[in-house]
């Protein structure tokens, strides 16, 4: 067992999962098998990823039970809609092998669309049908949380964000913690080909704890009650990025890595630029 975090809904998510974003299919029963083998009890899929049934491979052939493992996957934009959305959960549920989703989220809002208020009203409906436990969304904008709140009265029990240390969000952080909603970090080690993996401040945090930076910088999301989806394709690198119970960043050191900061004040890219992605 390691750290939960509470969800507006009175439900909990371990705080540290683990991410699938450009897994192959094939290759997700041995990685994500390993993941569960170092520990994670939280995966991290969508629908976009291409690689459910192997996730559902990985999670039937896992040493631990399906009650012990927190799954989350994403509705892919192209079946946003009411109906659509609630078709495509299905779907996923039977590439997955699974009764249930611990979590289901609006992958991006997709506004050029104008469909996401109608599909979160389809994600309140499946929750109510028990075919999963908590509902969110990911790449929300305040305006478009708003929205969805203001025309159901259903909070999002998380906004899954890109967050780092070179990107921090601070603009937006505050309205998630008045709003009740827990924030999932996405690309926290800086994404695909990260420049953050040898900053020279991270390579000398990471000498004085005795940890790598990648494990600095999970413990400084970790620190701040973030919740963190690290990916790796590398079993061993997933191991890594597990092992970070043991040791705390100080807080002066916290302040030197949010010194990191390079696109302060900066907002999230404009969802539909990325509508063709998912
Ligand atoms: P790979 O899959 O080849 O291991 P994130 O998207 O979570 O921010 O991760 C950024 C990239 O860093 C990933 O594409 C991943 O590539 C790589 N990575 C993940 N964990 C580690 C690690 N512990 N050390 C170095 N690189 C890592």
């Amino acid at each position: 067992d390691y750290p939960t975090i509470p969800l507006n809904d009175g439900k909990t998510i371990p705080q540290l999962g683990f991410g699938v974003w450009r897994l192959d299919e094939a290759d997700a029963p041995r990685v994500v098998g390993a993941a569960i083998d170092a520990g994670y009890r939280h995966i991290d899929t969508a629908q976009g990823y291409d690689n459910e049934a192997g996730v559902g491979r990985a999670i039937k052939d896992a040493s631990v039970s399906r009650d012990q493992l927190f799954v989350t996957s994403k509705l892919r934009n192209s079946h946003q809609g009411y109906d659509s959305a609630l078709r495509s959960l299905d779907q996923s549920l039977e590439r997955l092998g699974l009764d249930h989703l611990d979590l289901f989220l609006i992958h991006w809002p997709a506004p050029a669309h104008d469909r996401y208020v109608d599909t979160w009203k389809a994600l309140i409906e499946a929750r109510n049908q028990g075919k999963v436990k908590s509902i969110g969304v990911s790449n929300f904008l305040p305006e478009h949380l708003k929205r969805i709140i203001d025309e159901t009265g259903v909070v999002p029990a998380v906004n899954q964000l890109e967050l780092h240390p070179a990107w921090q969000q601070r603009d937006i952080r505050e309205f998630h913690r008045d709003k009740d909603i827990q924030i999932e970090c996405y690309s926290p080690l800086g994404g695909k080909d990260s420049k953050l993996l040898d900053n020279p401040l991270l390579v000398e945090l990471g000498e004085k704890y005795g940890k790598s930076p990648a494990q600095v910088m999970i413990r400084w999301h970790l620190q701040q009650n973030l919740i963190v989806l690290p990916k790796s394709s590398k079993p061993e690198r997933a191991v890594e990025n597990f092992d970070v119970w043991d040791f705390t960043i100080e807080s002066d050191d916290i302040t030197r890595i949010d010194g990191l900061d390079r696109r302060d004040g900066k907002t999230l890219p404009q969802p539909n630029d990325n509508n063709e992605l998912f």
